[in-house]
């Protein structure tokens, strides 16, 4: 069996974990916390950043930290994770389902200016299988409209767009370190701050369950107490030693995923020009972390027929997200089966390959073979 993901190990995390362990301080904020948030801050430059318990939480904090209230409206695409929506829903806001860009699957600009209102607090815009949104053009209409920016950045941990690592260039970024992503803690995230000033100092007391304990803990104020609401996002340190670990091998496992990735578009080159499949873009001011690997078939009925074919062979190969629009909880906000069409046929129609740093090329190449036979073409 060709597993469609396998978390990379380095031969640090246990040796890591120990040693937090036998540092004595088990819950957040400890030795290998800090050291993640310096990493962090100093890798992919931003002025804050603070792990939370996962992508969701960090989401959820954003939500919180841009005041989202009943009322607020928020555009987003809808082919995305539910965390993205939920975040919204908790605040007693409306996720506003946008259209894709055909060509990366990201949240198409024009599609955003459409749908605002005078109801409209934010965009959270969701960065792909980690490549980027078209961000100038989002940072842009936030600019024109007063928009905050919360970027989805869960599958673009260490991508970048003209330079500047995703999750750094809205107002927030959201980062997942979960078991499936490139960069794995079990489950973690991470929330950026990319301004200095009162959101990050508000977002130190949202994760510490609404205190100014982190204030305390520096000495800047004597006693620490409730001063506003919050929950308990921060992580135990023993995960942040695991997550310390994969960032020392950071640029091994990109460029592990970078061949496999490469791999897959060479050798699946000549089912494309032949019309059979469609290949994924990365736009040329886009560097991917070639998080995700996927094809696009013609019709939904291939992608099933290839998905079991593939299955059949030992090769496990996935659909991807079922349109939040189109979900039992989409459509208690209104939305209908047919509201964004594009969504729906590219959702029908993608095929998700394995992608992970256990992967062979020989792997790959089986994997080929495969689709080459099902599609009955000579390799
Ligand atoms: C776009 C997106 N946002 C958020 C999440 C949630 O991440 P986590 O599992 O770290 O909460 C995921 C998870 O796959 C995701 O794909």
């Amino acid at each position: 069996m060709i597993n469609f993901n396998k978390p990379f190990i380095t031969n640090k995390e246990l040796k890591y974990i120990q040693d937090a362990i036998s540092r004595g301080k088990l819950s957040g904020d400890g030795y290998y916390t800090k050291k993640c948030h310096e990493f962090i801050e100093k890798s992919f430059r931003t002025s804050k950043a603070l792990l939370t318990t996962s992508c969701s939480s960090a989401l959820d904090m954003a939500a919180i930290l841009i005041d989202l209230k009943e009322g607020d409206e928020v555009i987003m695409p809808s082919y995305t994770f539910v965390s993205t929506a939920n975040a919204v829903v908790l605040r007693g806001a409306k996720p506003v389902f946008a259209e894709i860009d055909e060509d990366t699957l990201n949240i198409d600009p024009k599609d955003i200016v459409r749908k605002i209102t005078n109801k409209t607090k934010a965009i959270f815009p969701v960065h792909y299988a980690g490549v980027s949104c078209d961000m100038d053009s989002i940072i842009s209409i936030a600019k024109s409209y007063n928009l905050m920016v919360v970027e989805d950045a869960a599958q673009g941990v260490n991508a970048k767009y003209n330079g500047k690592y995703l999750g750094t260039i809205g107002d927030i970024g959201c980062l997942s370190f979960h078991e499936t992503k490139n960069y794995v803690c079990g489950e973690g995230g991470a929330i950026l701050i990319n301004q200095d000033g009162e959101l990050a100092k508000r977002a130190e007391i949202i994760r510490e369950k609404g205190t100014n304990r982190s204030q305390f803990v520096r000495g800047e104020v004597d006693k620490y107490t409730w001063v506003d609401i919050g929950s308990s996002y921060l992580p135990s340190d023993i995960l942040a030693a695991m997550l310390y670990a994969q960032f020392e091998n950071l640029d091994e496992i990109n460029n592990i995923r970078k061949s496999i990735y490469n791999k897959y578009l060479e050798l699946l080159r000549p089912l494309e020009n032949k019309g059979l499949l469609k290949l994924p873009l990365i736009p040329k001011n886009c560097e991917s972390n070639y998080h995700i690997f996927y094809i696009l078939l013609n019709t939904p009925n291939e992608r099933d027929l290839l998905m079991q074919e593939l299955k059949s062979n030992g090769v496990h190969a996935t659909f991807h997200y079922i349109p939040l629009h189109s979900s039992p909880m989409g459509r208690k906000f209104g939305y209908r089966e047919g509201d964004l069409p594009l969504t729906e046929d590219i959702s029908a129609r993608l095929l998700r390959l394995p992608i992970h740093t256990g992967l062979k090329l020989c792997d790959v190449e089986c994997i080929v073979q495969s689709i080459f036979k099902y599609m009955k073409v000579k390799v």
